[in-house]
């Protein structure tokens, strides 16, 4: 395999169409790939669905979840497709109904929920239609990467590793690209090109240890700033000020990005950092923050759920209420 190959990805799926899904799903269309972008249907969906005699097997409402799906990627401001029209590239999708499509592309990205058990059943789906030589990367924030494919076949390891992209995919410039032991380091080399030559982005190759090195240290300056938030009885407005404009940084620094991130997703990987270490100080360090829970309890999940620590997000500027 050489570096020239990167011109022959032309065909992706991105499975999982949330926050992050459908945004890499934009980017890659960008970059003039066609995409399949495919989810399943939202379980608090259902009972609504039920009522109205739909079922999960019904055509209304599998078309209509992959319709919601691109019009979040179209209506979002600012637009992650650079043209609308790059839309057209996108066909979303369910699962169900697409899994032996995955044979028909070159690169499967998993950008589903950060749970571990949900990611290996996944994998273990996508290997039943796999067609050798096909690239497979996760978008996980830090969990193992070789227990994700533990179980699958040497050729699919080979073939597998982490592309991790950042929040906003088509703004955030650094992949962290993170291989196992069993990643073809060709395999490791052609996603770095793909990442950087075709998409535009700074790749770090990071080692397989929990959330890699951004998130490690990304996650743990949130939980300081809300440690100290809640000590000083300062306000989400003022430590945005104060860890944003104020450091040189953008005013989404704290506060915002979380909103931005998922409250859901922060707990995932801060529970990731926790489970793994057998050091007690720093399983100290990453306990689950009360307030936290208290708001994902809420169903107050950030951007996707209508709010987070701020109260309602309106408009494509985010201003808050
Ligand atoms: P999200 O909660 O917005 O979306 C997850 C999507 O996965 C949902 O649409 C859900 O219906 C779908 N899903 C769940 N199980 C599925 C399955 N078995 N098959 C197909 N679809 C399934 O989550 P988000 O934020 O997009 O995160 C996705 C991944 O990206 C996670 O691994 C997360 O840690 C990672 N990530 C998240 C970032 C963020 O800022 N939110 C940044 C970088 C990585």
């Amino acid at each position: 395999m050489s570096m020239n190959r990167t011109g022959t990805v032309r065909r992706a799926a991105v499975i999982g169409s949330g926050v992050m899904g459908a945004g890499i799903a934009a980017h890659l269309a960008n970059a003039g790939m066609r995409v399949l972008l495919l989810d399943v249907v939202p379980q608090t969906l259902l009972p609504e669905e039920e009522k109205r005699g739909l079922t999960l097997a019904s055509p209304q409402v599998r078309s209509r979840h992959s319709q919601a799906a691109i019009g979040r990627m179209v209506k979002a401001q600012p637009a992650p497709l650079y043209e609308p029209s790059f839309a057209a590239r996108i066909t979303a999708g369910n699962l169900e109904d697409h899994l032996t499509a995955l044979s028909e592309v070159d690169w499967i990205v998993e950008a589903v929920v950060e749970r571990l058990d949900v990611k290996r059943s996944l994998f273990e789906k996508v290997e039943s239609v796999w067609k050798p030589g096909t690239l497979v990367t996760s978008n996980t924030s830090g969990l193992s990467v070789a227990e994700m494919v533990e179980g699958r076949s040497e050729a699919f390891r080979q073939h597998f590793a982490v592309t991790h992209f950042f929040n906003p995919p088509r703004y955030m410039k650094l992949v962290e690209v993170v291989p196992t032991a069993d990643t073809d380091p060709a395999v490791t080399a052609l996603l770095a090109a793909l990442c950087e030559e075709r998409l535009g982005k700074g790749v770090v190759v990071a080692k397989d240890t929990p959330n890699f090195i951004a998130n490690r240290i990304g996650t743990y300056g949130m939980l300081v700033t809300l440690e100290e938030v809640l000590r000083y009885g300062l306000t989400v407005e003022e430590a945005d000020a104060l860890t944003g404009p104020a450091m040189g940084r953008p005013k989404t620094a704290t506060f915002r990005m979380l909103d931005l991130v998922g409250l859901d997703t922060l707990l995932h990987v801060v529970d990731n950092v926790r489970d793994k270490s057998s050091d007690p100080a720093e399983r100290e360090t990453f306990a689950r923050p009360p307030l936290l829970e208290q708001l994902v309890a809420a169903g107050r999940l950030g951007e996707k759920s209508g709010g987070g620590f701020y109260r309602k997000i309106k408009g494509p500027k985010g201003s808050s209420e």
